[in-house]
């Protein structure tokens, strides 16, 4: 099964570890799946007003989830919590009301920090969003990437091959997953 997968990076730093991991999970994929990366970035923040005539950028973007079959969300962790980059995306392809972009989408989430924990806190706050979205997230395996700057080289290309395995399974649980949600 052919699968489009949107990839959404949570950071907007130039040298993002978050944007690096995305980065090799698109290297990493199986061959029947081509992952998009959609910068996020641009969006303006959400505002209702702005929904009686939406920004270019806004209706760019609701084409391009128009085309994906799933979604790949990498957040880093900002005290406690997931990126309001990410948050600002998922809000604006939840509307117009009663046009939900995400729903029924299989998704994967991941998160990467300098430190020790992963992203946990950001991690599960983004998934507990997610319900409401009608998005279906991939359970296991979970993705806590830590201590980033051992994982990539200067180039931004990640280096560490426990990771890499871990890339590997995600992807091949993902398949499994979204085939299952097909039938
Ligand atoms: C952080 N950072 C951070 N890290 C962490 O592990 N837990 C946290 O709660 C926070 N909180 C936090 C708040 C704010 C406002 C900033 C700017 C940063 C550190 C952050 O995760 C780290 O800089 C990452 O490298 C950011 O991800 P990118 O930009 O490398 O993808």
């Amino acid at each position: 099964m052919k699968l489009r997968i949107a990839a959404l990076s949570g950071s907007l730093r130039k040298e993002s570890y978050t944007t690096k991991l995305i980065k090799a999970f698109q290297k990493l994929a199986p061959e029947d799946i081509t992952v998009d990366i959609i910068p996020i970035g641009d969006l303006p923040h959400i505002n209702q007003d702005l929904e009686d005539d939406l920004p270019e950028t806004v209706k760019n973007f609701h084409q391009q989830l128009e085309q994906i079959d799933g979604i790949l969300l990498a957040t880093p962790e900002y005290n406690r919590s997931y990126s309001p980059v990410i948050k600002n995306a998922l809000d604006w392809g939840s509307r117009p009301q009663g046009k939900n972009k995400w729903a029924q989408k299989p998704a994967i989430v991941v998160g990467c920090t300098p430190y020790t924990l992963g992203a946990f806190g950001a991690q599960h706050h983004l998934r507990q969003v997610l319900v409401y979205l009608d998005v279906y997230p991939l359970q296991q395996p979970e993705f806590y990437l830590t201590n980033t700057a051992e994982k990539f080289d200067n180039q931004g290309n990640l280096t560490d091959k426990e990771t890499e395995a871990l890339i590997k399974k995600v992807w091949e649980s993902f398949v499994i997953y979204a085939n299952k949600l097909q039938k």
